[in-house]
């Protein structure tokens, strides 16, 4: 079954409205017409409005890099998927490895969150990797099987479709360095065959499985072609225009 790739954008802490328009206003043209993947921004919640509102009719989905489980309340600082939607944001990342190591997120609550995401029809990107202690521990397997089954729980055949998984070595974030495309393959299927576990062969044969993790244009195209890697999320290579059109044309 052909996967269609998925190029993420993932701008963390970075950019104001008027940096974020002035990408969009760029980037839309040099993509315009590239229908091979699907491509998406996810912006800090204060620029998704601007980021909505320039990608309009384009072939570039935004969503939020976080969000919260429950449909509204004294939750200071979150953003409802409720929110997301109404200024059409369409995805959202869940337990990226900086909420997992700055802001406490475990796998019980992305797994909050999933179901949350799922149940509104939002696209959810489940980011899932291991730090260095623990591939250098032999460990990584073990890693990826906890943080899949955790964020899976209660997740049938039926609801998982829409799912995507990003795998992201904590180790290749923003370090520039990158799992060898051999590496990351190996994980990726890994974390295939868990899904297989969980939900049966057809729904882990239909998932998709990015690769994030220093991710960048001359890179991208060994990384993306391994058969077992369905697209990227990017980080820092994805704050320019061309550097994330040369991704997204991997
Ligand atoms: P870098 O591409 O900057 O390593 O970031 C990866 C990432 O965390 C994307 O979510």
């Amino acid at each position: 079954m052909a996967r269609k790739a998925l190029i993420a954008a993932n701008w963390k802490m970075y950019k104001t409205p008027a940096e974020a328009k002035a990408f969009v206003d760029a980037f839309l043209p040099l993509v315009a017409g590239h229908t091979r993947d699907e491509i998406a921004l996810f912006p800090s919640p204060v620029l998704l409005p601007t980021v909505v509102e320039a990608a309009k009719g384009s072939n570039v989905a935004v969503g939020a890099q976080n969000i919260h489980f429950a449909e509204e309340g004294a939750y200071t600082g979150e953003t409802s998927i409720g929110q997301l939607k109404a200024v059409g944001g369409t995805h959202t990342l869940i337990g990226h490895s900086e909420r997992r190591q700055y802001f406490a997120e475990t796998d019980e609550i992305v797994n909050k969150k999933l179901l949350a995401a799922l149940k509104h029809g939002v696209v959810p990107i489940v980011c899932v990797g291991e730090v260095l202690e623990e591939r250098e521990s032999g460990n990584t397997a073990n890693v990826l099987k906890t943080q899949v089954t955790g964020a899976f729980a209660d997740i049938t055949p039926e609801m998982a479709k829409p799912i995507v998984i990003a795998y992201e070595p904590v180790w290749a974030i923003g370090t520039g360095k990158t799992a060898t495309p051999e590496m990351a393959a190996e994980a990726h299927r890994m974390i295939r065959a868990e899904v297989a576990k969980l939900l049966g062969a057809e729904i882990a044969e239909g998932m998709r499985i990015l690769y994030g993790g220093s991710v960048k244009p001359d890179n991208a195209t060994a990384l993306i072609g391994q058969e077992e890697i369905d697209g990227a999320l990017v980080g820092g290579a994805s704050l320019k225009p061309d550097s994330f059109e040369k991704i997204v044309k991997y």
